[in-house]
């Protein structure tokens, strides 16, 4: 993205002394809905995020131009003086979340924008978390350690977005390095990066433009599912710590004191703890149609068991079926957004315009097309 408009904008409002930032959005090859069950996750980070301009403007308040809504937003850094606007909430959520962790930054002024997608799973929420995250420990030296960055990024979608959410968008966005995806275990946040450059393959997201209104209460309550089982099965194997460390076996043991829907929660997220190793073993033998193969089973275990996919994300993982597309599945949280597609060379331009036409046909609008690069993380631009 272009900072230059950025830069005039920061210029204009509030003078020529400026840093800017970035931090990416992210995707994620396999192992979704693992992070808070203490899976695996397998995302990396891309070319698309948020890019602010940012300074001290010493005083206790912070000034937030956001260039997509055209807003500006004044607010200070206490409770009592919260912005109002949901889009000024995440920064304002990052500021409180240091300071409850013993950190003070101070009062600044900023203009950002962004080239990632809204809505559309690629975690352009978590992008601009960790871009303030991360300009906020620079400019303001407070020393924080880029683990505990992601977790301000993590809170602060708990306690000022109302999203329950798991750690590896926020972790994906601070520490994507270009050309790999990172294996992180969430239960105890060790991590490897895997250099990612499938020779022949394309890797394409379709973006279903589908937004769910109710995705956050529905992303909770898959949470609280997975809780109550984990609960139950803790109860007869102590050593079970997350729902991610149970086997299909205990999960039967439990069957019949938990719902038939809670049940279907837990065995999807048994389940795609088994294909998340699966498909690190296929990558280290080059191996992508079996990363392929375990791609499809997460969109099947999305969609029947775990219930977070929709008709038109169904749909575009049919299309990818009948055209031959290697791996195909809904990636992120669901309800809407994007499938992410493993596609050899040769077949790509036929299964995106068939994918396009065949949509379009349907649902009277074309997907929209992202290539996947693999970018860094984030970082100060200027
Ligand atoms: C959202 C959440 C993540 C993760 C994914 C599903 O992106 O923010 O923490 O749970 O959904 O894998």
């Amino acid at each position: 993205m272009n900072t230059k408009e950025i830069k005039s904008k920061f210029n204009s409002l509030f003078g020529s002394e400026l840093r800017v930032y970035t931090s990416p959005g992210r995707v994620n090859l396999i192992g979704e809905h693992t992070d808070y069950n203490g899976g695996f996750v397998f995302p990396g980070a891309i070319d698309k995020g948020i890019y602010a301009a940012i300074n001290p403007n010493g005083t206790g308040r912070i000034r937030a131009y956001s260039m997509d809504y055209n807003a500006l937003s004044e607010f200070g850094m206490t409770e009592a003086d919260a912005p109002r606007e949901p889009w000024a909430r995440y920064i304002f959520g990052v500021v409180r979340e240091m300071q409850k962790r013993g950190f003070e930054p101070k009062g600044f002024d900023t203009v950002f924008a962004g080239d990632v997608p809204l809505g559309a799973g690629m975690s352009s929420s978590a992008a601009l978390e960790s871009t303030f995250a991360n300009a906020l420990n620079d400019i303001f030296d407070l020393g924080i350690d880029r683990f505990e960055l992601a977790r301000i990024g993590q809170s602060t979608e708990h306690n000022y977005c109302g999203v329950k959410c798991g750690i590896m968008d926020q972790f994906a966005s601070v520490f994507g390095k270009e050309g790999h995806l990172m294996r992180l275990n969430c239960a105890t946040m060790e991590f490897e990066y895997f250099p990612f450059n499938p020779k022949g393959y394309k890797v394409v997201l379709l973006d279903t433009v589908v937004k769910h209104e109710l995705a956050s209460s529905a992303y909770n309550k898959r949470r609280e599912s997975c809780e109550n089982a984990c609960a139950h099965i803790k109860t007869k194997h102590q050593e079970v710590n997350y729902l991610s460390d149970a086997t299909m076996s205990m999960l039967d043991e439990v069957k019949d004191e938990i719902s038939n829907e809670d049940y279907m929660r837990a065995k999807y997220v048994i389940g795609e703890r088994q294909r998340v190793l699966d498909v690190c073993a296929a990558l280290e033998r080059g191996d992508y149609e079996t990363v392929g193969d375990r791609m499809y089973g997460t969109h099947h275990g999305m969609s029947k068991e775990y219930e977070v996919s929709c008709e038109e994300l169904d749909y575009l993982n049919d299309i990818a079926k009948e055209c031959g597309v290697t791996g195909s599945r809904v990636m992120g949280g669901g309800f809407g957004g994007c499938t992410i597609n493993l596609v050899k060379e040769g077949l790509y331009d036929k299964f995106i315009a068939t994918a396009k036409e065949k949509f379009n046909a349907k649902f009277g609008h074309e997907p929209k097309v992202y290539d996947v690069v693999i970018s860094d993380g984030a970082r100060r631009l200027e």
